[in-house]
């Protein structure tokens, strides 16, 4: 049988978009899949991890082996990580929606009469990760962040390691030319990232998600203290 280098460790992982409502039939969205975040959870899980999924509204299958709560927007994705912890370490893989619509309209609204809204306030969403990243007593002693970015990627990564907290930050270019092919790294099967630290920054050459899932899952079965099978 495989080793198990994770076993009895929790580890919490966020994965997918989030969806806020503007009224009962339209959200605010993006283009995540949960690709990614799902492979980590599967990884994490393969090596005898006690993995909880908080996923927010995705296409694709609950991981196996992987206990999954299933979420709709930022702030019960908040709720949902905090009512997991403490763990180990925490995963946030999630393209969390940074703004949200301010009010939430009771009933769909209207077009008729050019009565419907000329524009839309939004309010910000919490920070899930900077408010666990930065947290005294339930910061997980491995925090690991995503962020995607379309510009200046090790800049803002690095910036956002610092604001939020993190031990790592897995940084990623998802802007259209970035040279990933079919649907480009959002939605897309593979991924190229540069893994930031407050030592420095590790580029990794283009895998599938699953291979980068592997090898972050790696990563954190030496941080935690275990040897990785060879
Ligand atoms: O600021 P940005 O959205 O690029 O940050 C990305 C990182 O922060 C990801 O790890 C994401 O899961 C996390 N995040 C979060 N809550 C938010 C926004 C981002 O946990 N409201």
């Amino acid at each position: 049988t495989a080793p198990k280098p994770l076993a009895g460790k929790r580890i919490v992982v966020t994965s997918g978009p989030t969806h806020e409502p503007i009224d009962p039939v339209r959200y605010i969205a993006n283009r995540s899949s949960g690709k990614q975040g799902h492979a980590i959870a599967a990884a994490l899980a393969r090596l005898g991890a006690d993995v909880r999924l908080v996923s927010g509204p995705v296409a694709i299958p609950d991981p196996a082996g992987v206990s999954v709560t299933h979420v709709e927007t930022a702030r019960q994705m908040k709720a949902a990580v905090e009512g997991l912890l403490p763990a180990d370490a925490a995963i946030f893989a999630a393209a969390v929606a940074d703004w949200r619509a301010a009010t939430e309209a009771d009933e769909k609204m209207k077009k008729e009469g050019g009565k419907g809204p000329s524009s839309l306030p939004l309010t910000e969403n919490p920070d899930i990760l900077a408010g666990i990243g930065r947290h005294e007593s339930l910061r997980p002693g491995l925090v690991i962040g995503f962020a995607a970015e379309t510009e200046r990627l090790v800049e803002n990564g690095r910036a956002k390691l610092r604001r939020k907290g993190a031990d790592y930050i897995v940084a990623n270019d998802v802007s259209p030319d970035s040279g990933i092919g079919g649907t480009g790294v959002m939605g897309g099967d593979r991924n190229r990232i540069t893994l930031l630290s407050p030592d420095g920054a590790e580029e990794w050459p283009e895998m599938s998600k699953d291979q980068v899932a592997e090898r972050l899952a790696g990563l954190v079965a030496e941080r935690l203290g275990r040897p990785f099978p060879a």
